[in-house]
């Protein structure tokens, strides 16, 4: 039997006789004696094979790294000089006495300690690539996180309800993951891309409390941030006003970050609205570590000769904004012809700047080939209301709103977190988390020409905002909530409708009527008219709290076994192509060009 885990050894085993179990990190052979690190979850172990006992050395002369291993063993003092300050278990060394060669190992395609490893490889060869401490360590994070989230919902009484991965496709949202039917001919059920209406049906069925972490699925675009599964903590409570519930879940993620990683969060958390995020961040996700905003200056750029401004200014979906830089004039030009390239990927078509060389010398304090269009007044106002002093430089963004939204509030957070912002105080390390609230209630699709639910159809209105709903609808607020820590969603919820009245309005702003709403949803407005009590809920994005507490910079880092930016999982190759007959069975038939190439 095991007598402690290789990275538990310590002076206080001194003398004793250990066993330990794992895996060959690195042999090395010093002449004669042979030291092998051993490896498992909790770190590694030096054990040295003396040629002295000529058994356990030959077994030990066949060892190579990946080999699985039980080492028996004395616990003794490492030589002067040898020890490792980095390791626990640096102290001492295990003089094994008996070596078994549990399994042998393949080479592995790479050294487990490369940093360098590409994605491919590490996906490919998952099984080893989880093996190594980071991975490991992850996982570990993953698990004290979960650990803390179940311990702490309990304790205030929620109850973990599971709910089906199959069931049925609903509009809106994200693209479903389809799975045909065999037995129902042409019918398909869909993967969950939450459990959003089962856990508003269970608060009608009175199960007040209700958690659950599982797993969620949507077929999108993938970025670092996103997979197509990925997993929730999905929560939902009775007879609670948002504040209350609020106040829940924030000194939840409080306690998770105390006990996965020994992090106090501010108390409370700062709670934002939503056309404030967007106005001073262009982002309704701020990442509040970064010391740059945007300020409006549309006001200022109606009447100007520079017509990159005057237009947008002049135009009620435009928006001109000022970025003002401390000691921005440092920026080389170089490195501005990059900033204005980046700004380029979300669209906009330019990145105008002013050099303040001299704050109070308007305009020939002023250096930038924009200056001479812009008039004296709107200068000194530009100067004044963004606070620019002498060495600072102003950026621009002048375009469709989303457009400048995007665009400059990406690149306060690329300028933020570059060299020069962390150099110049524009970046803070540390934990900003916040609330972003008072979000709209839809947002308009110019593609599909519609009003789509900025959260989702079953959201609230905020009182008094129904009235809205009929004729202006992007007036209506909803009564949802984002957490954002570090510039990631982390979480996102909302009071529901528990009025089937009410639902039915907000399915008719979304262009849903009403016999379509019932065909999709008239489970949902069936069980809204049998007493539902007022709820809401939050679901957060697991796999996002824990990439942010294991400091990873891709959710993939903190998933056992993810898919890829193109959604194919490299250990197992799947998606994978299938027989005939399983086809025929669930009644499919694939087209000439829909076959994969053989
Ligand atoms: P929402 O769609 O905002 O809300 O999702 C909640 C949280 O889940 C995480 N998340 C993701 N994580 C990884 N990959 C993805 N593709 C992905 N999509 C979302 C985010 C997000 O904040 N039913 C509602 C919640 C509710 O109203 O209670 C919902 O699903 O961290
Ligand atoms: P132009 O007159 O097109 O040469 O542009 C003059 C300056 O304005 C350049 O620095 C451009 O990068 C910048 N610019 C052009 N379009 C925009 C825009 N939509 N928003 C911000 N700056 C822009």
């Amino acid at each position: 039997m095991r007598t402690c885990y290789t990275g538990e050894v310590n002076a206080q085993h001194l003398g004793q006789t250990v066993t330990l179990y794992g895996w060959v990190h690195r042999r090395r052979d010093h002449g004669g004696v042979i030291f092998i690190d051993l490896r498992d979850r909790t770190g590694l172990a030096q054990i040295v094979a003396d040629p002295e006992s000529e058994d356990t050395f030959a077994v030990a002369e066949r060892i190579r790294n990946e080999f699985c291993l039980r080492v028996t063993g004395v616990v003794r003092k490492r030589p002067e000089g040898t020890i490792n300050p980095d390791l626990p278990s640096g102290e001492v060394e295990v003089l094994c006495q008996e070596i078994e060669i549990l399994n042998p190992s393949l080479t592995p395609a790479f050294q487990l300690d490369d940093d360098n490893l590409s994605e491919t490889t590490r996906l490919t060869h998952r099984v080893l690539d989880l093996r190594r401490p980071y991975m490991q360590h992850n996982l570990m994070m993953r698990h004290r996180v979960t650990r803390a989230v179940r311990n702490y919902l309990d304790d205030l009484g929620f109850i973990d309800v599971e709910t089906p991965m199959l069931t049925k496709s609903t509009p809106e949202g994200a693209r479903d993951y389809l799975v045909p039917s065999r037995v129902h001919a042409g019918q398909f059920f869909a993967l969950p891309q939450s459990p959003q209406l089962f856990k508003q049906m269970l608060m009608v069925s009175g199960f007040d409390r209700y958690y659950q972490i599982t797993k969620c699925f949507r077929d999108e675009d993938l970025r670092a941030d996103r997979q197509p599964e990925f997993t929730q903590i999905d929560c939902e409570i009775s007879f609670l006003n948002e504040d209350e519930i609020r106040a829940i879940f924030e000194e939840m993620i409080r306690v998770v970050f105390r006990e996965a990683k020994d992090i106090e969060l501010e108390d409370p958390f700062p709670t934002m609205s939503w056309a404030e995020a967007m106005r001073r961040f262009g982002s309704d996700r701020p990442d509040l570590r970064v010391a740059l905003e945007l300020t409006d200056v549309d006001d200022l750029m109606r009447d100007v000769q520079f017509k990159v401004f005057s237009g947008p200014a002049n135009d009620a979906g435009s928006r001109v904004v000022a970025m003002r830089v401390p000691n921005g004039c440092a920026l080389s030009r170089g490195e501005i012809d990059a900033y204005t390239k980046f700004v380029g990927v979300y669209g906009a078509k330019g990145l105008a700047y002013i050099r303040v060389n001299q704050a109070d010398d308007i305009p020939g304090g002023l250096q930038s080939p924009i200056v001479k269009n812009i008039h004296e007044e709107a200068l000194t106002q530009l100067i004044e209301r963004t606070g620019a002093q002498d060495g600072d430089l102003i950026f621009f963004g002048a375009d469709k709103t989303q457009i400048v939204n995007d665009a400059m509030g990406a690149l306060r957070i690329k300028l933020g977190q570059s060299e020069f912002g962390r150099e110049n105080g524009l970046f803070t390390e540390g934990w900003r988390p916040l609330w972003v609230v008072d979000f709209p209630m839809f947002e308009y699709d110019t593609e599909a020409k519609r009003y789509v639910a900025a959260h989702h159809p079953f959201t609230s209105p905020k009182e008094g905002h129904e009235a809205y709903l009929q004729n202006e609808p992007e007036k209506a607020l909803a009564r949802a909530y984002d957490m954002v820590i570090n510039g990631w969603e982390v979480g996102g919820g909302s009071i529901r409708i528990h009025r089937a009245d009410i639902q039915t309005q907000v399915f008719e702003a979304l262009n849903i009527d009403a016999e379509q709403a019932q065909e999709k949803f008239g489970f949902l407005l069936d069980a809204l008219q049998y007493g539902a009590p007022p709820h809401g809920g939050i679901a957060f994005g697991l796999d996002r709290l824990v990439a942010l507490l294991a400091n990873a910079a891709s959710i993939r880092d903190v998933i056992a076994f993810p898919k890829t930016q193109r959604a194919q999982c490299l250990l197992t190759h799947a998606p994978a192509p299938v027989d005939t007959k399983q086809l025929q069975e669930l009644h499919l038939r694939l087209r000439p060009v829909d076959k994969a190439p053989s």
